[in-house]
């Protein structure tokens, strides 16, 4: 039996995309398969000016996204044995692209489907997935698998490439710096994890593919990303609403405010990370029973709302 498969994705800069071929590369001939872009009505910026890349951050983290275009009705109408839901964390949420797409009426396309998450992102995925995960609960979806590909260089050195990247649009090595974004290799090797995909399929055994998955390094996490994420997330909060105290979307009201934010997100990040670090090692000395448990959980399926 061909399994028809759905391919549903956001892309900006067409990481995603390639990372999705790499992964349909090993069975695009033998599933019957169907590519949907989601698009923003109004596309975002790429390269971003700095006001315009934080100016998404509260929207974005309020789950306020920006509308986008409708489903094709053939997808809509299609009935789809597995759909393959690729998409990237923003400001520790999923894109705003995503959540619009998964507050529309289109998620119905989800309704009683297995669904393979695929992430590609810097390296903070954690919040954005456990937001996927109750959109898709929502709509009685059935979570399968879940692969992410991330920027596996050091923290700071991913941060410079990302900016290099955002706010100038070179992705490519440059002086000391390497590419930004997922490395090539990993990319290439994601070609794996579509064959395993299949093969479940085949075997009428999706419930047992994330431990196959996790087997080949579909997800890979390190206990201190938990530390960082919960702070993260409790600042962007913060962030989110005093901003928007101004204003919304784009209005110069605002303006000092997300600049403001931009400021002390750097500070945090180049001056005070290395400090934060280090408390988060010791953290994870003290809490280190909790952080196992914590990672466990992250690389599963299951939903526990508010884990996060
Ligand atoms: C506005 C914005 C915010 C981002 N925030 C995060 C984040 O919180 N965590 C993360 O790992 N990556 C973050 N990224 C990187 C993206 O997840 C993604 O890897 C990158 O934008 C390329 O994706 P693309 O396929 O849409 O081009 C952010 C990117 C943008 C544009």
């Amino acid at each position: 039996m061909r399994p028809r498969l759905l391919v549903l994705y956001y892309t900006q800069t067409g990481q995603l995309r390639q990372i999705l071929d790499s992964i349909i590369s090993g069975i695009a001939d033998k599933a019957d398969i169907d590519y949907a872009a989601i698009e923003p009505v109004k596309p975002f910026p790429f390269p971003w000016t700095p006001l315009q890349f934080f100016d998404v951050m509260p929207e974005t983290v309020e789950h306020l996204p920006e509308p986008v275009k409708p489903l094709p009705t053939d997808i809509l109408n299609k009935d789809y044995d597995l759909i393959i839901f690729g998409y990237q964390p923003w400001f520790l949420n999923p894109s705003q692209p995503i959540t619009a797409f998964l507050q529309s009426d289109y998620a119905q396309v989800f309704k009683d489907k297995p669904v393979v998450t695929v992430i590609g992102s810097r390296n903070m995925w954690l919040h954005a997935q456990e937001m996927v995960k109750g959109y898709l609960q929502s709509v009685n979806a059935h979570l399968v698998g879940n692969i992410v590909l991330t920027d596996t260089n050091p923290n700071l050195v991913s941060l410079l490439t990302v900016i290099r990247w955002s706010f100038k649009g070179q992705k490519q090595a440059s002086g000391m710096l390497p590419a930004a974004g997922v490395q090539d290799k990993d990319i290439y090797e994601a070609y794996r994890f579509g064959n395993t995909i299949y093969k479940h399929f085949l075997g009428n055994n999706l419930t047992d593919l994330q431990r196959e998955l996790l087997a080949q390094g579909a997800v890979r996490l390190k206990p201190g990303l938990v530390i960082l994420e919960q702070r993260g997330i409790k600042n962007f909060r913060f962030w989110a609403k005093f901003i928007r105290k101004k204003g919304g979307p784009g209005d110069p009201n605002r303006a000092k405010r997300v600049l403001l934010f931009k400021n002390l997100l750097l500070v945090m990040v180049f001056i005070l990370s290395p400090l934060s670090s280090f408390t988060a090692r010791i953290m994870q000395l003290i809490k280190r029973r909790t952080l196992l448990k914590d990672v466990d959980y992250f690389k599963q399926l299951g939903y526990e709302k508010g884990r996060i």
